[in-house]
C-alpha cells in the first residue's frame, strides 16, 4: 500500500488526513452547537458551558493545524483520476464542494480563533501557548465581526459536509463504484479514460460562495452594544481642583485559569489635592463609578448579573479617600462601597506633576468575597478570589 495517491488511488498519508481532519470536524461541530446552547444561569452549568467550550476550541485549533498540513500535502499530491470524466456537471459540483472544504478548513478554525483572541474572558484554549493572536486587537468590534463570520463559515461548511457525505453515499449506493471504498481502504479504482482535470470553475463557485457568506457575515455582525459603550465613555469632574482629562479604570480577575480583563466606562472623580500636605494629607479624592458601564469580554452579562456587581440594585459604586503620602508616592486611604457594601480600601498610586498636568498610575488587590460577591463561586476554580483594580488618569489643575 503506498504512502502516496497514484492516478487510480488514495495512497495512506491522504486518507489518515482526510479521515482524522473529518473526526475533528465531527467532533467539534456538535461541542460547538451543545455547547452555544447550554444554559449558563449557576454557577455549575456555566462551569459546563464553559468546559465545553474550551474543547471546543482545542479541538478546532488542532483541527485547523492538521488542515493545513492536509492543505499543504494536498498540493504536492496528484488527485487520483475521477471515476465517472464524463459527468462534468457532477464533477464540477463536487470540485466545488471540495474546495469549500478546503477553504472551510482555515476558515472555519481561524475565524473561532479571531472571536476568542479578540474578545477577553470565558472558556479558555487547552494549551500553553496563551490566549490571543498576534494583529488581533481586544475589541468588542472585531469579536462581534469574527463571531458572526465563524457563525456563517460553521453553516457554508456544514452544508459542504452534507453534500459531499450525500455525493459519496451516492456513490457507494447508487452508482455503486469505487469512490467511497478508495477513500476508506485505498484500493485502487479500475482504469479510466484520461481527462484533462479543470479546477477553475468548482474553484471560482466556491470563492464566491465564500465571499457572499462573508458578506451576509458582515451585514449580520451586530454593532449597537459597541458604539453605545464608546459613546458614552465619561469621566466628568464633580468639584475640586483638578478634572480629569483621560483616563482608565480597568480590574483584572483569573477566570478558568485564564486572566480576563474588564473595565468601567462611565465614571467622575472628585479630586482636591495639593503637593504640600497640610496635617500630613495632600487631599482627598471621591470617584463615582456607574456600575451598569462595566464591560468584561464575553461575560459582560454575568458580571453585572445580582451574583456579581448587581448593577440593577447597585447602580453606583463609590470610593472615598483621603490622599497621603507614603515612602513610594501617595495612598487613597478609605472605603469602597460596591453592593451596597462598605470596606476599607488603600489604593497606592504613583503622580507625576508636570506644570498644571498630573499623570496618576495606581493597582491594588481586591477580595471578591470581601463584597459578598460570587457567593456560589465558592472555590478559585471558575473565578479566582483576587481582583486586581488598575487606574490611571492625566488630569488638569483648575484652581
Ligand atoms: C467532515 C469533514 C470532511 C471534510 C472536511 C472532507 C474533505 C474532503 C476533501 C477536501 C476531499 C477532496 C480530496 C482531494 O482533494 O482529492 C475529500 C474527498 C473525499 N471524501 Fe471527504 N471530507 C469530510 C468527510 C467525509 C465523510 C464523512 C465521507 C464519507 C461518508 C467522505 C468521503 C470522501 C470521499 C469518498 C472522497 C474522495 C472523493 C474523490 O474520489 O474525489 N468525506 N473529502
Ligand atoms: C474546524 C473547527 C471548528 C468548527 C467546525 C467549529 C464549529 C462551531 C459551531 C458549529 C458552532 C456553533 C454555532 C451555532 O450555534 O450555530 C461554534 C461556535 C463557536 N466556536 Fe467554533 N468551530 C471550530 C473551531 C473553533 C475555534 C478554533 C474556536 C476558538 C479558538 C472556536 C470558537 C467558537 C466560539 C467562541 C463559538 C460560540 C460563538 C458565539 O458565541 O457566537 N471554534 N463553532
Amino acid at each position: 500500500m503506498s504512502a502516496r495517491n497514484t492516478e487510480r488511488s488514495f495512497g495512506t498519508v491522504t486518507r489518515a488526513f482526510h479521515w482524522l481532519t473529518a473526526l475533528l470536524i465531527l467532533t467539534a461541530m456538535p461541542l460547538g452547537i451543545i455547547a452555544n446552547r447550554l444554559p449558563f444561569d449557576t454557577a455549575e452549568a456555566l462551569a459546563f458551558k464553559a468546559d465545553l467550550f474550551s474543547v471546543h476550541k482545542t479541538i478546532g485549533i488542532a483541527a485547523f493545524l492538521l488542515g493545513l498540513a492536509r492543505i499543504l500535502w494536498a498540493l504536492a499530491e496528484r488527485h487520483p483520476a475521477p471515476l465517472h470524466p464524463d459527468r462534468k456537471p457532477e464533477l464540477t459540483l463536487a470540485g466545488a464542494v471540495h474546495w469549500v472544504l478546503y477553504i472551510s478548513l482555515v476558515a472555519v478554525p481561524l475565524s473561532g480563533w479571531v472571536h476568542h483572541a479578540a474578545v477577553t474572558g470565558f472558556a479558555p484554549i487547552l494549551w500553553p501557548f496563551g490566549q490571543t493572536l498576534p494583529f488581533v486587537p481586544q475589541s468588542e468590534t472585531v469579536a462581534a465581526m469574527a463571531g458572526a463570520t465563524h457563525w456563517v463559515f460553521t453553516k457554508l461548511m456544514g452544508l459542504a459536509i452534507l453534500l459531499h457525505v450525500l455525493g459519496a453515499l451516492k456513490h457507494h449506493l447508487i452508482d455503486k463504484d469505487a469512490t467511497l471504498v478508495r477513500m476508506l481502504r485505498g484500493t485502487t479504482a479500475p482504469d479510466q479514460p484520461k481527462h484533462a482535470r479543470r479546477t477553475a470553475t468548482p474553484l471560482a463557485a466556491a470563492l464566491l460562495v465564500y465571499v457572499a457568506g462573508a458578506g451576509f457575515a458582515y451585514m449580520m455582525t451586530p454593532t449597537t452594544t459597541v458604539i453605545v459603550a464608546a459613546a458614552t465613555a465619561t469621566h466628568p469632574q464633580t468639584s475640586g481642583n483638578w478634572v480629569v482629562q483621560d483616563g482608565t479604570l480597568k480590574f483584572s480577575v483569573r477566570q478558568m485559569g485564564a486572566e480576563v480583563t474588564g473595565s468601567f466606562a462611565n465614571w467622575a472623580a472628585d479630586i482636591r489635592f495639593v503637593e504640600t500636605p497640610t496635617d500630613g494629607r495632600h487631599g482627598a479624592v471621591t470617584v463615582t463609578i456607574d456600575t451598569a458601564s462595566l464591560t468584561i469580554g464575553s461575560v459582560t452579562k454575568q458580571a453585572q448579573e445580582p451574583e456579581f456587581f448587581d448593577i440593577a440594585s447597585h447602580p453606583t459604586a463609590t470610593f472615598t479617600a483621603a490622599i497621603l503620602p507614603v515612602p513610594t508616592g501617595y495612598v487613597a486611604d478609605g472605603s469602597l462601597t460596591l453592593r451596597g457594601m462598605e470596606q476599607p480600601v488603600a489604593l497606592p498610586f504613583t503622580l507625576e506633576i508636570s506644570g498644571d498636568e498630573a499623570r496618576m498610575s495606581g493597582t491594588v488587590t481586591l477580595d471578591r468575597r470581601d463584597f459578598d460577591m460570587g457567593g456560589s463561586y465558592g472555590d478559585e476554580a471558575s473565578v479566582g478570589f483576587a481582583v486586581v483594580v488598575a487606574v490611571e488618569l492625566v488630569a488638569e489643575r483648575v484652581q
